[in-house]
Parts: C-alpha cells; sequence; structure tokens
C-alpha cells in the first residue's frame, strides 16, 4: 500500500540515527498529520521495540496525535499568568462548549482543543490562538466568537 512505501522511505531516511524513535514519528506525524495506527508494527520492527514500548512514547508525547486534527485548531493557554487572569474559567468554558477534553476534536471533526503553555501575551491573558492567530483578554463572550468562528 501506498502508506508502506512512504513509511519504509521515512525509516530509510532515518536508518541509524541515534535514538531515532522520535524523529521518525515526528516525520510520519508530518506526513499523514497524525501517526496512523497501522504505522505502530512496522516502526516498531524497524527499530526492533516492543510495540508496547512505542506504544508508551506514542501517548507520553502529546505532540503525537492517533487521530487526524479537526479542521480548526484552537489551543487555550494553560500557564500560570492566564491562570491567574482566569484562564481556567475559559478553559472549562471551551471544554463544556465543544464537548472534549484536551487533545480532543469535536464529534463533527471541526474543532479540536488543545492547552498551549504561554503564547508570550502574559500580560493580556487569557490568551489562545485559533489556527495560528493569537487572542489576547478572553473572557466568555470572546470564547464564543471564536468557537462560532470556527463553526462551533
Ligand atoms: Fe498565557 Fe503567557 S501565560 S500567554
Amino acid at each position: 500500500a501506498e502508506i508502506e512505501t512512504r513509511l519504509h522511505a521515512i525509516l530509510t531516511e532515518h536508518a541509524g540515527l541515534e535514538g531515532p524513535v522520535l524523529p521518525i514519528l515526528h516525520a510520519v506525524q508530518a506526513e499523514w498529520g497524525h501517526v496512523p495506527q497501522e504505522t505502530l508494527p512496522l516502526i516498531a520492527e524497524a527499530l526492533n521495540i516492543s510495540r508496547a514500548e512505542l506504544h508508551g512514547v506514542v501517548s507520553f508525547y502529546h505532540d503525537f496525535r492517533d487521530a487526524p486534527a479537526g479542521r480548526h485548531m484552537l489551543k487555550i493557554c494553560r500557564a500560570e499568568a492566564c491562570q491567574a487572569r482566569g484562564g481556567k474559567r475559559i478553559e472549562d468554558a471551551a471544554r463544556a462548549k465543544l464537548g472534549v477534553d484536551w487533545h480532543g476534536t469535536t464529534a463533527d471533526g471541526g474543532v479540536t482543543l488543545e492547552p498551549v503553555y504561554c503564547l508570550g501575551l502574559c500580560a493580556t491573558g487569557p490568551a489562545a490562538m485559533l489556527d495560528g492567530r493569537v487572542v489576547a483578554r478572553l473572557d466568555e463572550t470572546r470564547l464564543e466568537a471564536l468557537l462560532s468562528e470556527a463553526g462551533a
């Protein structure tokens, strides 16, 4: 299958690298937008590690998704300064409104919710980022507006 051909190329590119697990997983995610389940046995075999070990790595690093992300990506800052400015309320409101937890994607595939730790807008938090655009001074009204912009 095509996925296997691409995967073999990725594995070959990284052959001989020291500590190849993370670079390979990053390359796989760059290729498909997530780490497809069916690549795991082949990667484990190529690296001579157990599937359980590989699974452990994938789930430890929240950078890796096991399913495609939604059409929109909403990242909410969970770092200290934003928390001190009421960020927790925004987090809770976003999770409730979207009906997902962190790293989750809404059922219609519209929005993925991710935490982020500081967007450099600490003085004007709570801060968030929708599809790469940063938003400061979030309150529930502005959150509503963001979510409806994302179609949620
Ligand atoms: Fe949220 Fe810095 S702590 S932007």
